[in-house]
């Protein structure tokens, strides 16, 4: 049954009719070992498909598995484990990406507070692991008995310490809240403009700047665990260069390939659900009438709330 929505809903959808046609775009097991897989959505378990990607083609890999919660992905579910077989579980995966990864590969891998002991000790394991991102993630109801979940983690790691990272790309611009100035009465480390006063801020790893999407949003889907387009543009400008190659073996909604493609690098993607593939792939064509990103304009992140203020 389709579903009724508000009138300002952007969520994207699929008909029955784009259903057909975006289908056949996918790829499927078997593959012919002759097809390039750069830029095509491969609707397929990981653990097959993995098999198909060249060996040490990837800048960056980026990795949003299902956490250890209980959770369903349209027709599939995922179980809460303990957390030894959810490491076993992660081990048994990533093991399987390694040898997609060129020797100076960057890799990020998403997880909340229960899973993120596993995938420090899965990355620790393989590879050099340099953070652990934190993300506000503010959607959601509270708990009576808890505290209410309202963050995320994304850990960094490389393949070598040679790594790429361009720190510059992923400034945050930020309305000043005390505009000190220097003996001449010019501000100090920041600028004054007719749409505010604002400075350029290094990140750090704790982003409070995001929004998870949600339905009046234009990149919105009914995925239940879509990443904002925002937050991949951190991660893709920061730790891959025009052209280069990006992976998500979860795909999802689509979300990497979509900004890889915004942002001019190619991308390989993996993901079970058919009906994600196919929004996925709706969203890589939305990309070529609206490549904008939100929350990044004029070559800076902007915090949050500052909409208006951007051009
Ligand atoms: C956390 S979600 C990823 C969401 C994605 N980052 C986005 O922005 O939409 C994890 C995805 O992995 C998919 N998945 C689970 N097991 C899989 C497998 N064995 N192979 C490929 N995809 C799988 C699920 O269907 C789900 O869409």
């Amino acid at each position: 049954m389709t579903k009724q929505r508000a009138k300002m809903n952007r969520t994207i959808t699929l008909t029955d009719s784009e259903r057909e046609i975006l289908r056949q775009q996918l790829l499927r097991m078997p593959i012919d070992p002759g097809i390039d897989l750069l830029n095509r959505i491969i609707c397929a378990d990981l653990f097959e498909a993995v098999h198909c990607i060249p060996r040490e083609s990837v800048d960056l890999l980026f990795v949003d598995p299902p956490y250890n919660l209980n959770k369903k992905f349209h027709n599939n579910s995922f179980t809460k484990m303990e957390l030894d077989q959810y490491t076993q579980w992660m081990d048994s995966w990533f093991k399987l990406l390694l040898p997609t990864l060129k020797p100076k590969a960057s890799v990020y891998v998403c997880g909340d507070w229960r899973s993120s002991p596993a995938i420090y000790e899965v990355l620790s394991s393989y590879l050099y692991v340099h953070n652990r991102i934190t993300w506000e993630r503010e959607k959601g109801r509270g708990s009576s008995k808890n505290w209410k979940n309202a963050s995320e983690d994304i850990w960094f790691a490389t393949v070598s310490r040679d790594y790429y990272f361009n720190v510059e790309a992923v400034k945050l611009k930020r309305r000043v809240i005390a505009p000190y100035r220097d003996a001449d009465g010019q501000p100090k480390d920041w600028n004054e403009s007719r749409e505010g006063n604002f400075r350029l801020t290094y990140p750090s790893n704790l982003w409070t700047d995001l929004t998870v999407p949600f339905w009046s949003m234009p990149e919105n889907t009914d995925h239940p665990t879509q990443k904002p387009e925002k937050l991949l543009a951190k991660i893709i400008l920061a730790s891959s260069r025009p052209q280069d190659v990006v992976f998500d073996p979860f795909l999802g909604s689509g979300t990497t390939a979509v900004v890889a493609k915004k942002l001019g690098r190619n991308f390989y993607g993996i993901e079970l659900e058919e009906e994600y593939c196919c929004l996925a792939a709706k969203r890589l064509l939305m990309a070529e009438q609206d490549p904008s990103i939100q929350g990044y304009s004029d070559g800076v992140f902007w915090e949050r709330n500052t909409f208006r203020e951007q051009r």
